[in-house]
C-alpha cells in the first residue's frame, strides 16, 4: 500500500472503511449512518484482513427499550443523530441550530493521513476531522466552520471521540499538586462518566491532560493499554463515558468558558490535537510509543544534535539574594563538578528582590548588576559553560513599572477583587499590545546577551481570566502564549526554551511543540521525585525531563537524603544541580562530580533508549533504559521503603535481547556497603535476567543501585 491506507468498496454513499497502519497499531475508520467513526483502534491487524469482518463482528441486534438503530458513536457524536450520550459538539445561534446533523461529503487520503469533511446545510455547520498516524501515535483534530449567516456560539468542541472496547474497564488518571505532580490514580469505569476538568488556565499540577485506559490485569509489560493526551496548555475537559448500551469512549477537549468562542460567518475553530496510542505490551508499550513519537518530531532533532548539557540552576542556592561574587563562585564550583550550562533564576531584574515586586520589568537590575549581566555571563562562558536565564513574561507584580503604566493589561473580572496569588497578576496575552511588548522585552535580552537557554516560568493560575472586552480570555491567552513562543523560536532558533509553571504545571505536547524541556517539579526530594518522574515518563522521554540534584536537606519536604540517592534519581533525566555547592562537604562534592561523570558516560543511552518501567515489589522503584538495538542497558533500582521479609523480591529485567549474554556491572553508588554475591557483577543470558531475575542485596530504604549491562 503506497500511502499506508486502504479504502474498501468505496461508493457514492461512502459505505467504506479506511485504514491507517503503524508498525504496531491499526486504525480502521468506517462511515456509519453518514458519519465517520472509529471502527477499530488497537494492535496491528494482518495486512490481508477484510475490514468488513470487523463490522460484522461488532453488529448488534436491537436492544430493549431502545431506538431501532443505534445512533453512531461518530468522531463527533451528534445531537441531531439522536446520540444518547455526550455530543462532540455543543453550539447554537441564540438557542437555534443546536442539533447538528453533519453528514460526510468528502474524504481526503494522503500518506498516513485521512481527512473527512461533513456538512449540515440546514444548520450551517461544517466539520473536518483530520487524522494523522505519526509512527504509532494517532494525532487527530476537529475543525468546525460556521457556514451559517449569523454568529455561532460554541460551548464545546471535541477532537475526534475515540471508542474503547468494552473490556477496557479501567482508567489511570494523572493527578497531583505543586511539588507532587504526575501521580497515578486508578479508577474502575462504570455506567456514566469519568470526568476531569481543569479551569486553572494552565495545564495544571492536579489535572494532567492525559490518561491511560487498560484492560483488566494489564501491567507494565502485558495486556492491552491505551494512552490518550490532549496537546493543550490551558483549560481542558477529559471525559470517559460509558453508555447504558455498553459503548465506551474517550473525549478530550479544550474547555471553553461561557461565551468564549463565538464564530462569525465563515470563521473556523480548530481543536487542540488529541494524541492516542495503543499497545498489547502493557503500559510500558504505550509509553515507548509516545516517546518514539516525540523523538521523531522535527523540532526534537536539534536536541539530538548535541548531548543535553548538564545544568546548574541558581534558585535554591540564592533565591532572590543575587550577588555577582557569590554567583561567580557558584559558577566555578559548578564547572568543577562538570556542569555545562549555568542558569540564572528569578531575581536578576527590575525591583525583584522578593516575589512581591518587579515582575514585568525585564531590564537587568542596576542595583544588583551595575555592569549588567555581561561580567557574570563572561565568567560563566570562560569556565566553558553556556548561560541560561529565567523569565516569566506572562505576569506582572502590581508593584512594577509595567503594571503602573498599564494596569489594564492584566486579566481580571471586575468588580470582583483580584485574587492574590504569589503577589502577581496574569497579563492578558489575548491582547496584541501585550504580546508585542513581551516579545520585544525578551528579544532585547536575547539580542544583548549570548543566552543559550530561557527558563520560561508561569507561577499563577488564570483565576479570573476576563479579557479586555470583558469576555472570558483564557483560551486567547494560551493561543497568545503560543504565538509569542513561536515568534521567539523563529527569531532565535538556537535558543532552547524550558516550560516551567511552578514546576510541572505546564507539561503537554502543545507547549512542547515550542519548547525543549519541562521543569518536572519544584520538589528535588529524590524519593518524591522517583514517583513524579515515573508518572511523567508515561508520556515524556527522559531528555525532556528536567531533574536536579537538590541540597542536602530538601527545601520543600525537609527530608535529608544521601548524595548517591539524589544523584541516582536526577541522573535519569536531563540532569542538573540546584543547591548551594558551597554548603556540600567534600564527600558530597566528590560523589556529585562522580554522578555527573556517570550521567555523561551514559546520557546518550538515557536520552535515546527505550524505557521499561518494571513492576517491582512494593516499596521498590525500578526501571531499565535499553538501547534501541539491545546492545546495552542501564537499570535503576531504588529501595524506597523497608521490605517486610529478609530479602527483597528478585528483580526481573525487561527489554533485553533474550538470546544475548550481558556483562552486568554495578556502576552506582560509589561505595556499596551491602554484602552481596553479585556486587562484582557477572555474565548472564538476557532470557535468564528477564525470566528468573536476580536477587538484589539487602538495602536500607533510600538507597539506589544502578547497573550497567553490556551485550
Ligand atoms: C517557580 C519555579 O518552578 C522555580 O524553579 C523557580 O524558578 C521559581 N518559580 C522562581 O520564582
Amino acid at each position: 500500500m503506497p500511502f499506508g491506507y486502504r479504502k474498501l468498496s468505496m461508493t457514492a454513499s461512502f459505505s467504506a472503511a479506511y485504514r491507517l497502519d503503524g508498525a504496531n497499531v491499526t486504525m480502521v475508520v468506517e462511515v456509519i449512518a453518514g458519519t465517520p467513526a472509529v471502527r477499530y483502534w488497537g494492535p496491528r491487524l494482518p495486512d490481508d484482513l477484510v475490514l468488513e469482518e470487523l463490522s460484522a463482528l461488532a453488529a448488534r441486534a436491537e436492544a430493549n427499550a431502545s431506538p431501532a438503530v443505534e445512533a453512531p458513536l461518530a468522531f463527533t457524536p451528534q445531537a441531531g443523530q439522536g446520540f444518547p450520550g455526550r455530543p462532540g459538539l455543543a453550539a447554537h445561534r441564540g438557542g437555534l441550530d443546536w442539533a447538528s446533523y453533519a453528514l460526510l461529503v468528502d474524504v481526503e487520503q494522503g500518506a498516513s493521513r485521512l481527512a473527512f469533511t461533513s456538512r449540515d446545510e440546514a444548520h450551517g455547520i461544517e466539520l473536518v476531522h483530520e487524522l494523522r498516524l505519526l509512527g504509532d501515535v494517532l494525532a487527530a483534530t476537529t475543525k468546525l466552520i460556521n457556514r451559517g449567516t449569523a454568529a455561532l456560539q460554541v460551548d464545546h468542541l471535541a477532537p475526534p471521540v475515540i471508542p474503547l472496547p468494552g473490556f477496557v474497564g479501567e482508567v489511570i488518571g494523572f493527578e497531583g499538586r505543586w511539588s507532587g505532580e504526575f501521580q497515578l490514580r486508578r479508577h474502575q469505569l462504570s455506567m456514566g462518566s469519568w470526568l476531569r476538568e481543569n479551569r486553572r488556565g494552565r495545564t495544571s499540577h492536579d489535572a494532567f491532560p492525559g490518561l491511560f485506559a487498560i484492560e483488566r490485569d494489564a501491567n507494565e509489560t502485558r495486556g492491552l493499554a491505551y494512552g490518550f493526551h490532549l496537546g493543550w496548555s490551558g483549560n481542558h475537559r477529559l471525559v470517559v463515558e460509558t453508555l447504558a448500551d455498553g459503548r465506551r469512549s474517550v473525549a478530550m477537549e479544550a474547555l471553553y468558558l461561557p461565551g468564549e468562542i463565538m464564530l462569525a460567518p465563515g470563521e473556523g475553530l480548530e481543536t487542540p490535537v488529541i494524541y492516542s496510542t495503543v499497545s498489547d505490551a502493557g503500559l510500558g508499550g504505550v509509553s515507548r510509543q509516545f516517546h518514539a513519537y516525540l523523538r521523531a518530531r522535527p523540532e526534537h532533532q536539534r536536541l539530538r544534535a548535541k548531548p543535553r548539557p548538564v545544568h546548574y540552576n541558581s534558585w535554591e542556592a540564592v533565591y532572590f539574594d543575587h550577588d555577582t561574587a557569590k554567583l561567580m563562585a557558584l559558577a566555578e564550583r559548578a564547572a568543577a563538578v562538570g556542569v555545562e550550562r549555568f542558569v540564572l533564576d528569578d531575581g536578576w531584574f527590575g525591583s525583584r528582590r522578593s516575589d512581591r515586586a518587579g515582575l514585568g520589568d525585564w531590564q537587568v537590575s542596576p542595583d544588583v548588576y551595575p555592569e549588567g549581566l555581561g561580567p557574570l555571563i563572561e565568567k560563566v562562558r570562560s569556565l566553558g559553560m553556556e548561560f541560561g536565564l529565567w523569565v516569566e513574561p506572562e505576569m506582572a507584580n502590581p508593584d512594577s513599572d509595567l503594571y503602573c503604566a498599564h494596569p489594564e493589561w492584566v486579566l481580571a473580572t471586575p468588580p470582583a477583587p483580584k485574587i492574590p496569588f504569589r503577589h502577581q497578576l496574569a497579563l492578558d496575552f489575548g491582547r496584541a499590545e501585550v504580546r508585542e511588548r513581551m516579545y520585544l522585552d525578551v528579544a532585547a535580552l536575547l539580542e544583548e546577551y549570548p543566552i543559550a537557554y530561557l527558563k520560561w516560568d508561569m507561577n499563577r493560575d488564570l483565576s479570573q481570566p476576563g479579557g479586555a472586552d470583558g469576555r472570558a480570555g483564557a483560551t486567547a491567552h494560551v493561543k497568545g502564549l503560543y504565538e509569542v513562543l513561536d515568534r521567539l523560536r523563529a527569531a532565535f532558533p538556537a535558543v532552547e526554551i524550558e516550560s516551567c509553571a511552578s514546576g510541572g504545571g505546564r507539561a503537554d505536547f502543545g507547549v512542547l511543540a515550542r519548547t525543549d524541556r519541562v521543569w518536572t517539579s519544584d520538589s528535588n526530594d529524590a524519593l518524591d521525585r522517583l514517583s513524579i518522574q515515573r508518572g511523567f515518563s508515561h508520556f515524556f522521554p527522559a531528555e525532556l525531563m528536567g531533574a536536579h540534584v537538590g541540597p542536602t536537606r530538601c527545601h520543600i519536604t525537609g527530608r535529608q537524603l544521601s548524595m548517591p540517592l539524589r544523584v541516582a534519581t536526577a541522573l535519569f533525566g536531563h540532569m542538573g544541580i540546584e543547591a548551594d555547592l558551597g554548603e556540600l562537604d567534600a564527600q558530597e562534592t566528590a560523589d556529585l562530580a562522580a554522578g555527573v561523570a556517570l550521567h555523561k558516560a551514559h546520557r546518550a543511552l538515557i536520552h535515546s533508549g527505550a524505557l521499561h518501567r518494571i513492576d517491582a515489589a512494593e516499596g521498590v522503584n525500578a526501571f531499565a533504559i535499553v538501547a534501541e538495538d539491545g546492545s546495552e542497558a542501564l537499570v535503576s533500582y531504588t529501595m524506597v521503603e523497608e521490605q517486610r521479609g529478609y530479602f527483597a523480591e528478585p528483580l526481573r529485567l525487561a527489554g533485553l535481547d533474550p538470546a544475548a549474554d550481558y556483562e552486568l556491572k554495578v556502576v552506582w553508588p560509589p561505595r556499596l556497603k551491602a554484602e552481596w554475591p553479585l556486587r562484582d557483577g557477572g555474565r548472564f543470558r538476557g532470557a535468564a535476567l528477564m525470566q528468573a531475575g536476580f536477587q538484589p542485596p539487602r538495602l536500607h530504604p533510600g538507597t539506589a543501585l544502578i547497573f550497567h549491562l553490556k551485550r
